[in-house]
């Protein structure tokens, strides 16, 4: 094993991560992102066609992110690897605690791995999920390349790495505690220590120090966390430009941000006519670059999909095939039946009356195409595909 691999599985012995509580109960709502057919879904337009499916989780960690895969899935066949054997441990022991497999009719799967070698898996999967790991990798591009190569023909990838505009005061105190901690750089808990004492002292207006307390002190109250942000062996941070570069070597499709909200341009000079011309006929990439320029603090990093081409999308611009879809309400949301609700991305949100008596008619089990209960309320198909964009309702073809 390398030295660089070697060090990050010590630092995950040490400090298993996440450290999220073990419960006595299922987890708490729900994330989209590791539902399949909420995710499919937001990536295709439609929802998909099976549910007995193959899912990788990828660096799994203590299994925060596993479980909720098997809650969300119940019918799909999971496998879940890690370098860790201490944070694999732990995950077994948070699903088996839980009670989260009594309703899970698939199989779940353990297995000490680096994911650099995940082709010595018999499978190809549906959905791979790779959350705060590929950043970590002293070859990142060997792991996106290994991960890509064990996605079925129109599966779907969902990745989580860093961005270095927003962690740019994490960097530094990175960079600061190596240097203080000298020969004992790789003793995490002395890692730990350093940090801790370098934040208690250094002044209050510091700008690290201001950074620390605005935006990480709750979640690095906890020694995992702050070993995890400060004392990691290897980190790799992305910008726009090097991310593209990066998905590139993959070979998938960029499909899009699992936090579009993020990469509107809208947000930063929508109010501003000129500014938006300009910007018209710009790349994708380019929009994003100039949304991360514009406002890079919040960028500590990105989070998206990629699918296996061809991965085939549906618009719904055609009217016909739009009335003779099925469609029911997206899983993934919080508070039905209310016209205040929680959106998949838990956002509140309310809806119109009309909106209501459309959904309670797609949640009414008896079959309905979208043209039947037009006929029945006043509605139209844009009205629908307004629903479909704000992923209230998924649609079956
Ligand atoms: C920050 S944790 C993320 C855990 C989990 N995905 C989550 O989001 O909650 C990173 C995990 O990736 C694992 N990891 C790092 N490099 C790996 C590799 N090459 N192969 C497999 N797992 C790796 C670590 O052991 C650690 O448990």
């Amino acid at each position: 094993m390398s030295e660089v691999r070697k060090a990050v599985q010590k630092l995950y012995n040490t400090y298993p991560f996440p450290p999220d509580p073990l419960l006595d109960e299922p987890p708490p709502g729900y994330n989209w992102r590791w539902h399949y057919q909420s995710a499919y879904n937001f990536c295709a337009g439609m929802k998909p066609s099976q549910e007995k499916i193959r899912i990788l989780d990828a660096g799994c960690g203590t299994g925060s992110g596993t479980e909720y895969l098997v809650l969300h899935n119940p019918y799909a066949d999971i496998i879940a690897i890690d370098l860790s054997e201490n944070a694999l441990a732990t995950a077994k022991k948070r699903l088996e605690k839980s009670g989260v497999l009594a309703n899970f009719h698939g199989t779940i799967t353990f297995k000490q791995l680096p994911l650099e070698t995940v082709d010595t898996l018999e499978e190809n999967f549906d959905f791979i999920n790779c959350v705060g790991v590929l950043h970590h990798l002293p070859e990142p591009e060997i792991g996106i390349k290994a991960l890509a190569q064990k996605l079925a023909v129109g599966g779907l990838m969902h990745i989580f790495v860093y961005g270095e505009l927003g962690r740019w005061e994490i960097q530094l105190m990175q960079k600061a505690i190596a240097i203080l901690q000298g020969e004992k750089k790789g003793d995490y808990v002395d890692g730990v220590k350093v940090g801790r004492q370098l934040f208690a002292n250094l002044p209050e207006n510091n700008r690290l120090v201001t950074k620390e307390n605005q935006r990480w002190q709750w979640e690095n109250q906890r020694d995992e966390c702050f070993a995890d942000m400060y004392v990691h062996p290897q980190e790799v941070d992305y910008n726009i430009d090097t991310l593209f570069d990066f998905i590139a070597i993959s070979g998938l499709e960029f499909i899009g941000f699992s936090n579009p909200d993020s990469w509107e341009l809208e947000r930063l000079m929508g109010k501003n006519d000129d500014l938006m011309n300009r910007a018209k006929n710009l790349t994708p990439q380019q929009r994003y670059r100039l949304i991360e320029l514009l406002d890079p603090d919040p960028i500590t990093h990105y989070e998206f999909f990629l699918a296996k081409p061809p991965f085939i999308r549906q618009n719904w611009q055609d009217d016909e095939l739009l009335k003779q879809s099925y469609p029911e309400l997206n899983p993934c949301m919080l508070g039905w039946e209310s016209k205040s609700l929680f959106n998949y991305q838990f956002q509140p949100i309310t809806i119109s009356d009309d909106e209501f008596i459309f959904m309670q008619y797609c949640n009414s089990n008896q079959g309905l195409t979208v043209g039947d209960i037009l006929a029945q309320v006043n509605f139209t198909l844009d009205q629908v595909r307004s629903l479909i964009k704000k992923q209230l309702i998924m649609l079956t073809p």
